[in-house]
């Protein structure tokens, strides 16, 4: 699949089969989000794969409640383990890193046949707790990621036209 297709067809997904994914495929996919780039090449992540329905379960209850948690068969969530150091720019680079790697996630995902839904309504202490995340480190944002129910490419993207978010030369 060309990236431009994955990104075209890439749709939040949530709802999803009751299908389990192979190792094989979790660790193509994992691997991939690996090859993100990151901040002067620091790498300052983690990332969990949460497959465990007791942990999975935590997770739903610190996120309150998204049903697409407890259905996708597996959770992922992306830890930054430096998430103070910035960037020259004022940004934080390993939010930013993280960010990028779940990105990853999501194409390779859609290119495999699966869907994700990105997570960031989450209470931090909780997800924390129930994935044993030290205090210093921060989620950056959770994904779910199985086999959708339904195609991905029905639904309408409903963006911003170009000419609202793009603009030449200066602001
Ligand atoms: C950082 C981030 C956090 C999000 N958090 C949630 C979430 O907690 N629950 C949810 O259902 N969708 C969440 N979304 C999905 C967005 O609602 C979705 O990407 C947006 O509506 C565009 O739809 P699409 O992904 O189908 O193109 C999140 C997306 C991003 C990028």
């Amino acid at each position: 699949m060309k990236v431009e297709d994955a990104i075209l067809k890439r749709r939040s997904v949530r709802s999803y089969k009751d299908k389990n994914i192979s190792p094989d495929k979790l660790e193509k996919i994992m691997n991939a989000v690996r090859m993100a780039p990151s901040a002067n090449n620091r790498q300052d992540w983690k990332f969990i794969v949460v497959k465990d329905e007791k942990k999975k379960n935590e997770v739903f209850e610190a996120s309150k409640e998204q049903s697409q948690i407890k259905e996708a068969p597996v959770v992922i969530a992306g830890i930054a383990t430096d998430s103070e150091k910035q960037m020259t720019c004022e940004v934080p680079g390993g939010i930013v890193d993280v960010t990028i790697a779940l990105d990853h996630l999501s194409l390779i995902a859609t290119e495999e046949g699966l869907g994700t839904c990105w997570i960031g309504a989450f209470y931090q202490d909780k997800v924390k707790k129930a994935l044993e995340v030290p205090e210093e480190h921060k989620v950056v944002s959770m994904m779910t990621l199985g086999y959708p129910k339904k195609s991905m490419e029905k639904r309408e993207k409903n963006r911003k036209e170009l000419s609202e978010v793009v603009s030449y030369n200066v602001f």
